[in-house]
């Protein structure tokens, strides 16, 4: 079966794939003279397992829509339109609530007391705006979204002809019910957060006992229900030594991909910049992941490897909108360009594209610089 990526009548792109692995081929007349400019974006998808493979679409990762569909085609468009500078929020965190049962130590959101909620017309409106002007990944976020009441009208809301919907959650009351709910309001994947493998290292980053058993009952009864289903772990100092440990468990329960990121020092974890991965660490799991993807088990997505490819997404594809409206460059940036409730997002994001800071190779968050000047956040004296 080919699946095809890209299509005109001169240059065809298309995956098949071979023993379990992706591989990518080009075709047409042009092809000789397109493909080497086309290779580092092709790089991306060969020699690794998909997600997830039917006979009419392949699902080569949870974070991508599947290929071929609409938002695919769109994303396609937006990846091209990049390259001569024009950017799309390809990608779009809602973060409806700031309610949560649990208290992450390294929690993106910062601390607030009135613990807002965006009300459900004003998160449809959001993504009308986002999805005309192009984004193809909109993602429910929080606080903790499943106890979000109507969370299911707002997944059913996103028009699956233009973009994807996800949920990010750390499993709280997932039971098979709300799963089956979930899949009939056509959520395309379900993310739950892992910081240990450990049941008891993951209830103390969590903040809360019974946090481990919910993701793994959540997770179970997410695949019973047919999700498609991340696990998404945030790398720090503290778990670091359990990568192989991480890849055991989700091959066990059957997840259909395992992300990785790297801790961001924002929110509760704003003062822990000096607690970065060091170089080390970064071969040891550069390693991990060679190996994972040479072995039988789900498929990985690390984050660290995108950003080296691409640059920061914070700006250039990414958008974040909080629940008191307020709209950041990236779900870990807490700088504000402007407010839904005052102003059009399409005006917010003009004014974040005027921004030559965000053509960062690397991510932002980490740069003392930036964080002092557009922060206003000073490192503790050595
Ligand atoms: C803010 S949470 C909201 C959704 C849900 N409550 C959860 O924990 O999955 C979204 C994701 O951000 C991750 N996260 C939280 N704090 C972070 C930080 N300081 N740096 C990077 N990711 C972070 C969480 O682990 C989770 O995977
Ligand atoms: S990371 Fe998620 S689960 Fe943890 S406190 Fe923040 S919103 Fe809640």
């Amino acid at each position: 079966m080919k699946y095809t990526l890209y299509k005109n009548p001169f240059f065809k792109v298309y995956a098949v794939v071979d023993n379990g692995y992706v591989k990518i081929k080009t075709d047409g007349v042009a092809s000789p003279v397109l493909r080497p400019f086309v290779s580092n974006m092709l790089e991306y998808f060969d020699g690794v397992k998909p997600a997830k493979v039917e006979n009419d679409y392949l699902i080569f990762s949870t974070w991508i829509p599947p290929i071929p569909s609409k938002p695919f085609s769109r994303l396609v468009s937006s990846q091209i339109n990049a390259r001569i500078g024009r950017y799309t929020p390809e990608q779009i965190t809602i973060s409806i609530t700031e309610q949560c049962p649990n208290n992450c130590v390294h929690c993106a959101l910062p601390d607030t007391n009135n613990k807002k909620s965006l009300e459900p017309d004003t998160v449809k409106d959001i993504i009308d705006q986002c999805l005309d002007m192009g984004s193809t990944f909109v993602i429910f976020d929080g606080g903790e979204p499943l106890v979000y009441d109507g969370l299911e009208n707002l997944v059913s809301y996103v028009d699956s002809t233009r973009a994807i919907s996800g949920l990010f959650t750390s499993g709280v009351g997932l039971n098979r019910q709300k799963a089956e709910d979930l899949k009939k309001a056509g959520l395309d994947m379900l993310t739950v957060s892992l910081d240990s493998a450990k049941e008891y290292n993951h209830d103390m980053m969590r903040g809360r006992e019974g946090v481990f058993k919910e993701a793994m009952s959540a997770i179970k009864n997410s695949l019973d229900a047919g999700l498609l289903v991340n696990m998404y772990v945030v790398l720090t100092k503290r778990n670091i030594d359990e990568l192989y440990d991480f890849y055991e468990l989700a091959y066990e329960m059957g997840v259909h991909e395992l992300s990785f990121f790297e801790v961001v020092p924002t929110g509760r974890w704003i003062d822990h910049e000096a607690e970065t991965l060091s170089h080390m660490d970064y071969e040891r799991f550069d390693r991990f992941v060679k190996y994972a993807n040479s072995i039988k088990g789900p498929r990985i997505f690390s984050v660290p490897h995108i950003l080296e490819m691409t640059g920061c997404f914070a700006g250039k594809k990414w958008l974040h909108f909080t629940p008191e409206g307020d709209v950041y460059p990236c779900a870990c940036m807490p700088l504000s360009y402007g407010n839904i409730y005052k102003n059009t997002i399409k005006e917010l994001w003009g004014r974040i594209q005027k921004e030559t800071v965000f053509d960062a190779d690397y991510c932002l968050m980490r740069d003392s610089e930036f964080r002092e000047n557009y922060l206003g956040i000073l490192e503790p004296k050595k």
